[in-house]
């Protein structure tokens, strides 16, 4: 488009833009999520405008009405987006001023689309964060309860994926909780910074009406104004913490995803996804993949590129507002959406998973998972750790040797290795024997793992 500029902005331009670079500059194919809260937004600071006086009530009423009869027809779907009107911003004052004419034009006075913008992503993600806990609770939940219904089953314990130590199932899922419950304080307290309303920064420096922004900030219903207009303009610190706390929680979440996994495969066997969350092959009739699982495992590159994206687009980035910050949008969309739909479908498929808790144990009985065991129960005689060690280690290369297990040598072979061991040694090798025992404080024990899930649940409503 040339010739007269008709855009909001339009006055000191004596032509416009030409069509492919309006396009470039727009934002509104992605920031019209934020429609309601920018809807909300006017009406906060319309209200205060009549109140303070800085225009009539009948004007600020007349705009507050406009506003209110728009956020019922966005809701109901009939608003339609024009993106000559570049954002969210300028597209609702567009569609007020077609509503209720040029009156609509006072409700910019002493705010900018840069404290604009900054609010209604302050009230979007106070939003999300409160979803997000909300399903985090959710997850949280279901770990405990698959935990509990597994506080002794047995499974193998792996470092470095190779068997290490039996353990309880519950106690594995446990860890997890603790994980996904740390996530959650973080994104709690992400909302200590995202419960700032920047409203009234105007462009970067204040104004000079006399705007009430406590009152602004109330209905809003944020904590408090922030304190200086610059960093309430060009501060992103509260998205920036939300892609951070969202990408640890994809490492979380792709982490028991992989073992999910691995335990449906066919060399481990340990569970078995429900229909719901399992996928066929085109090719191989035999196929059933845990594709949820894989393909949480793989967002995670989205949710980490998107705190890279803003990372970078926030380095050296001069105070204030830049346009550059309209770059901080699609990320955070996208990594909310992400994450609420990828917990949803974690909880989802650790509802629904059937546990092969014979396989699992079984799994524990063909190994040598019970050697620190028996090198224990030596040190427990007053052998020296280290001698125990050695003494248990060659043992174990004999059995390799062999073909067995330290629970398939006879009684008399181990009369010969110490006179310190007696018949109790094979009770002592059984995973069970080996889990129960392991009473101390936040180990696989029964009487730990209990413990936890007790403790967890008390925190729950
Ligand atoms: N669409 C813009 C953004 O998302 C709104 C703020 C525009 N402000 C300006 N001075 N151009 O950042």
């Amino acid at each position: 488009m040339t010739g007269q500029n008709h855009k909001l902005w339009g006055g000191r331009f004596e032509t416009g833009l030409e069509q492919w670079v309006e396009e470039f500059g727009a934002s509104i194919s992605f920031d019209q999520k934020m429609a309601e809260y920018d809807m909300k937004g006017s009406i906060a600071h319309v209200t205060m405008l009549g109140q303070k006086g800085i225009i009539s009530q009948t004007d600020a009423a007349a705009i507050k009405s406009g506003l209110e009869e728009l956020l019922k027809e966005y809701q109901e779907g009939q608003l339609v987006f024009d993106i000559s009107n570049e954002d969210i911003h300028m597209n609702i004052e567009t569609l007020l001023t077609e509503k209720i004419g040029s009156v609509a034009g006072k409700l910019h006075t002493a705010r900018s689309r840069n404290d604009q913008v900054a609010t209604d992503m302050h009230l979007y993600l106070k939003a999300k964060l409160d979803e997000v806990i909300e399903k985090l609770d959710h997850l949280r939940k279901t770990l405990v309860y698959v935990a509990e219904k597994h506080v002794d089953t047995i499974m193998p314990g792996y470092t470095h994926l190779q068997h290490a130590q039996p353990i309880s199932f519950g106690h594995h899922l446990m860890a997890y909780y603790n994980m996904f419950t740390r996530d959650s304080e973080r994104f709690a307290f992400n909302k200590k910074h995202a419960d700032l309303s920047p409203l009234g920064a105007a462009a970067l420096a204040g104004t000079t009406f006399p705007i009430d922004r406590e009152m602004t900030a109330d209905l809003m219903e944020f904590a408090q104004p922030y304190s200086n207009s610059l960093d309430a303009v060009s501060d992103r610190d509260f998205i920036l913490e939300f892609l951070a706390n969202a990408s640890m929680l994809m490492v979380h979440m792709s982490r028991i995803c992989e073992e999910i996994i691995n335990w449906c495969s066919h060399e481990y066997q340990f569970i078995v996804l429900s229909d719901t969350f399992s996928t066929g092959s085109s090719i191989m009739p035999q196929k059933k993949n845990p594709d949820m699982a894989e393909l949480i495992r793989g967002k995670s590159g989205r949710v980490f590129g998107n705190l890279f994206g803003l990372l970078t687009v926030m380095k050296s980035l001069p105070l204030a507002y830049n346009k550059d910050l309209q770059e901080d949008k699609e990320g955070m969309f996208d990594t909310a959406e992400t994450i609420t739909v990828a917990i949803d479908i974690l909880a989802g498929m650790l509802e629904t998973m059937t546990v092969n808790k014979e396989r699992m144990a079984e799994s524990t009985e063909e190994d040598f998972s019970n050697a620190t065991e028996l090198a224990d129960y030596l040190a427990n005689k007053g052998l020296p750790f280290r001698q125990a060690h050695e003494i248990v280690g060659k043992l174990v290369l004999e059995c390799t040797k062999n073909g067995h297990y330290l629970q398939d040598l006879p009684y008399e072979r181990y009369q010969e290795i110490s006179n310190l061991i007696e018949k109790d040694i094979y009770e002592t090798l059984k995973s069970h024997t080996a889990v129960e025992r392991r009473h101390s404080f936040g180990g696989t024990g029964f009487d730990q793992v209990k413990w936890q899930i007790e403790e967890a649940k008390k925190t729950f409503k």
